[in-house]
């Protein structure tokens, strides 16, 4: 099992539990879990309201089809505790893209976000894929996501503008100079 340690100080979670990480996939979770993490990580959002109906279809298809949809996430867990979740859709294979993933708030800013995102660039390179690329916003809200990104590697390829403002970033990353050891899928 891959594991990472936690940077900084011991978290409130921790109580007892290991202050490790590791990934597990949806089988370990409830339904709901996707929903629910994604409601809490865009706190703050401006645009969350318009958001959570699309949250919560994403939770349904997942959990409703768990090796297809579903087997495209997977879940960090401090101790027993999900803190985290990636995702991705592989339907433009050699390209994977990379989808919803968030870190719960408490536990931001000491690497969680960039320790689920290397685990799952090492199953995509695992898998074959070539490049991986995500979209995210440019405004200050997604600060952490595009600083997430160029600390794993991404490079930015352009921003798309809405109205002659610059609304999105999108990013992309040659897996082929991805290590591709120490992958934890399974949680085994
Ligand atoms: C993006 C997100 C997953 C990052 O999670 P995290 O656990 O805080 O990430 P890390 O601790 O690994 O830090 C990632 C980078 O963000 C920076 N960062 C973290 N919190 C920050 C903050 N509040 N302000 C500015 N930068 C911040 C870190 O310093 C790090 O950058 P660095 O490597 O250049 O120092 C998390 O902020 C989140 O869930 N955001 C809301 C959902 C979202 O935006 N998802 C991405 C959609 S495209």
């Amino acid at each position: 099992m891959a594991r990472f340690e936690l940077a900084g100080e011991a978290t409130g979670l921790a109580n007892g539990r290991a202050d490790m990480l590791d990934f597990r996939p949806i089988a370990s979770v409830a339904r709901g879990t996707i929903c629910q993490l994604l409601n809490a990580s865009y706190e703050g959002w401006p645009d969350r309201d318009e958001h959570v109906e699309n949250w919560r279809a994403a939770d349904q298809e997942s959990f409703n089809n768990p090796d297809t949809v579903g087997a495209c996430a997977v879940f960090t867990f401090l101790g027993n505790e999900v803190i985290g979740f990636v995702s991705w859709d592989p339907r433009e294979f050699p390209t994977a893209i990379i989808g919803h993933n968030c870190v719960e708030p408490s536990l931001r800013g000491r690497g969680v976000g960039k320790a689920q995102l290397r685990n799952l660039l090492r199953i995509l390179g695992n898998r074959s894929f070539r490049e991986a690329i995500v979209t995210t916003g440019l405004g200050e809200f997604f600060e952490p996501a595009r600083r997430m990104y160029l600390a794993c590697g991404f490079q930015a390829v352009r921003t798309v503008s809405a109205s002659g403002d610059p609304m999105t970033i999108d990013y992309r990353l040659d897996l082929q100079r991805v290590c591709c050891d120490e992958v934890d899928e399974h949680g085994s």
